[in-house]
């Protein structure tokens, strides 16, 4: 099994650490299960600790900086779940299936091998993200390929509930927009790598010199100064839930 993330996830467990707040809303979202598949578990983020979790993921670097406490993971792919039907009370993927083969066969095998909720974050295509779409415009085209439309999560999964997931102002995860408030941030290549975008794009450097400009010369806190009032932002996360 070749997997994009032993190439681009050598460092994910230090870019990416959970957020609390997310993790609260995801943990909510799961209501009284017992056992969760997480399905493109990663490293383990998000993974709740009082619940029996069956992890999937298909990268070995990834499952290699699974912390020790947390649940094995099994090697392979959301398309193919080795599980027979309703093995489990709830299923979760958080921010992976915009790298999966086959998005809709890998909803249907997370329906199929549940008997409660399936709980996705995902982010709507259809959102412009935040300001720094204005740098990078190229962003918008890679989320609309990457990221299914919303009515795509009810056609493979049954009726869902879709709530936005704001993007705590200090927030810990290094997710795409995950900096919305910390500009400064976005210039630092190393904390570009947490991000699979800024790995799936070319020519940043344009954009990300307009940023520096205008980080400078006091043009950035004119035109968005004013969103750093606000605790946290609607950057296009969402939560999907099975009703
Ligand atoms: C951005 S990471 C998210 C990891 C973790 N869920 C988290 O929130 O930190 C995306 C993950 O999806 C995994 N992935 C890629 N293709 C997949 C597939 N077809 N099925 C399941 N997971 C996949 C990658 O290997 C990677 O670990």
């Amino acid at each position: 099994m070749s997997a994009t993330y032993d190439r681009i996830g050598v460092d994910y467990s230090d870019l990416r650490k959970p957020d609390p707040r997310i993790a609260a809303r995801i943990d909510a979202a799961l209501g009284s299960a017992r056992t969760v598949i997480n399905v493109g578990a990663g490293t383990g983020s998000y993974e709740p600790v009082d619940r029996r979790v069956t992890a999937i993921e298909p990268s070995e670097e990834m499952i290699r900086q699974r912390p020790v406490s947390a649940a094995p993971a099994i090697r392979g792919a959301a398309e193919e779940l080795p599980f027979p039907d309703a093995s489990f009370d709830a299923a979760m993927a958080v921010l992976t299936i915009h790298h999966w083969q086959d998005q809709a066969k890998g909803l249907r095998e997370m329906r199929r091998v549940t008997r409660g909720p399936v709980v996705i974050l995902t982010f709507d295509p259809a959102h412009r993200g935040c300001w720094l779409t204005d740098y990078l415009p190229q962003l918008i085209a890679l989320d609309e390929a990457q990221m299914p439309p919303l009515d795509f999560y009810a056609a493979h999964l049954g009726p869902v509930e879709i709530a936005p997931l704001p993007v705590p102002k200090d927030c810990t995860d290094g997710f795409l927009y995950a900096y919305w408030a910390r500009p400064k941030a976005y210039l630092d290549p190393r904390l570009r790598l947490g991000s699979s975008s800024f790995w799936a794009l070319d020519g940043v450097e344009q954009g990300l010199a307009a940023l520096a400009r205008d980080l400078d010369s006091g043009v950035w806190t004119e035109r968005y100064g004013h969103l750093l009032d606000l605790d946290e932002l609607d950057c296009g996360y969402r939560l999907v839930r099975t009703a």
